[in-house]
């Protein structure tokens, strides 16, 4: 039987508030776009944003306020006595504090950093969800964050390699002579490595991909790509029940090294995406491996944010190294934030949509429903989601 829990008081004013305040100085993207205002207001929803809170991803607090939003003079004054904040990175513990006892807080907490800061941020009281841990189900896809930010973070990792790589993308043929296309290679092949090879395909590249997931394999040859991989028996195993890789073992990495080794060198762009859920990048390239690569070539490593798929990648940075680049910039997704913004803002709508009582305008949370489970990190002071719990409990 479904569990059903109505968190709002009868008497009390019923209308769900919604906040959203301003993300921290170095984070361009925002929780909630013109077009998400509009659809929470017609759910009945009261929608209260700090002022200036869309202003990096182009919303302004005008067209906001055009779609039915208050604009709320500062951060603490939005989220005074709401019952859901939404954001992008983790709120901080006093925004949390503002609103009404046991409100939701819903953002990519990065649920396996700062401990003590989770710890802190549970501590208040609030029912925390983290986006990351949308269960990768049909149903979950259009509240899948990762997914709708990687898409846009290997489209630009391509167009940022472009744009650093010092000769023509594609082949032309001109009377002056040929300009030969430039050679790119896409390891790891995800929802970002899908885009980065799209992306590298139209401007014309010569786009080779590697993965160590099987699935891959097909979806690279229908964008036109080569494929490239060790096909023995741990990569027919290679892929978990939620759809995300294995680490693989040191035989078969070693085996991987090798294949790619002689691959890379002759690579003009190189896209990394590879990444295991929970732990560090695996490590795809070495120093030596970028040795022998030409002067000139990019590498961009979008595995940055967990150390790197390139020994050489210093994360936020961006390092050269015998004429190669290495661009180990965070965020991606971010340097598109308009596109960004809209994506994640829906992506928070559909999943609020699961928890609102449409007839009755309340909050109604399903704590059974397999999407609320997945994501739920925290409830009534106590960190509750089981990955997070000590080992051996
Ligand atoms: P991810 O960001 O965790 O990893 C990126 C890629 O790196 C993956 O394809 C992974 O296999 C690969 N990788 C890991 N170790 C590697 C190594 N040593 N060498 C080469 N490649 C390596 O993955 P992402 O992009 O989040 O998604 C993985 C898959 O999950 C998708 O392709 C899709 O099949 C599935 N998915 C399902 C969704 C749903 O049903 N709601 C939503 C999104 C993704």
């Amino acid at each position: 039987m479904l569990l059903l829990q109505l968190i709002h008081d009868e008497g009390r004013d019923v209308m769900v508030t919604v906040a959203v305040t301003p993300e921290a100085p170095g984070e361009t993207r925002v929780a909630i776009s013109p077009e998400t205002v509009r659809k929470l207001v017609a759910l009945g929803c009261k929608v209260r944003i700090a002022a200036g809170s869309g202003a990096r991803s182009r919303f302004s607090d005008e067209t906001y306020r055009a779609q039915g939003a208050e604009i709320a003079p500062s951060a603490a004054e939005a989220v005074a006595g709401a019952d859901i904040l939404l954001k992008v990175r983790r709120p901080s513990v006093d925004e949390v504090r503002g609103l009404t006892s046991g409100g939701i807080a819903v953002a990519m907490l990065s649920p396996t950093d700062d401990r003590p800061g989770l710890d802190a941020l549970a501590g208040t009281g609030a029912t925390l969800f983290s986006m990351e841990f949308m269960p990768r189900i049909t149903r979950a896809q259009s509240m899948d964050v990762l997914s709708s930010q990687a898409n846009l973070a290997g489209y630009k990792a391509v167009v940022n390699a472009a744009a650093m790589f010092e000769q023509a993308v594609p082949m032309m043929m001109t009377a002056a002579g040929t300009v030969p296309a430039a050679k790119a290679f896409i390891m790891g092949v995800g929802v970002a490595g899908l885009q980065a090879i799209a992306t590298a395909r139209r401007l014309g590249a010569i786009v080779s991909a590697t993965d160590v997931r099987p699935a891959t394999k097909e979806q690279v040859a229908s964008l036109g790509a080569k494929f490239i991989a060790v096909e023995d028996d741990e990569f027919k195993q290679a892929q978990t029940a939620a759809g995300y890789a294995k680490p693989m073992s040191e035989a078969y990495q070693q085996k991987q090294a090798e294949l790619v080794a002689g691959h890379i060198k002759a690579q003009d762009i190189i896209i990394t995406t590879a990444l295991i859920p929970g732990r560090p990048a695996p490590r795809l390239i070495t120093r030596a491996m970028v040795e022998s690569m030409k002067p000139g070539a990019v590498i961009i490593d979008l595995a940055a944010e967990r150390g790197g798929n390139c020994e050489l990648t210093k994360p936020g940075e961006i390092v050269e190294h015998g004429g190669v680049r290495i661009d180990g910039r965070l965020n991606l997704a971010g340097e598109v934030p308009v596109n960004a913004s809209s994506l994640y803002a829906k992506n928070l709508l559909t999943f609020l949509e699961l928890m609102i009582d449409k007839k009755e305008k309340t909050l109604k949370v399903d704590w059974e429903d397999e999407v609320i489970k997945g994501t739920l990190v925290a409830k009534g002071g106590q960190i509750v989601h089981p990955s997070l719990q000590p080992k051996g409990a």
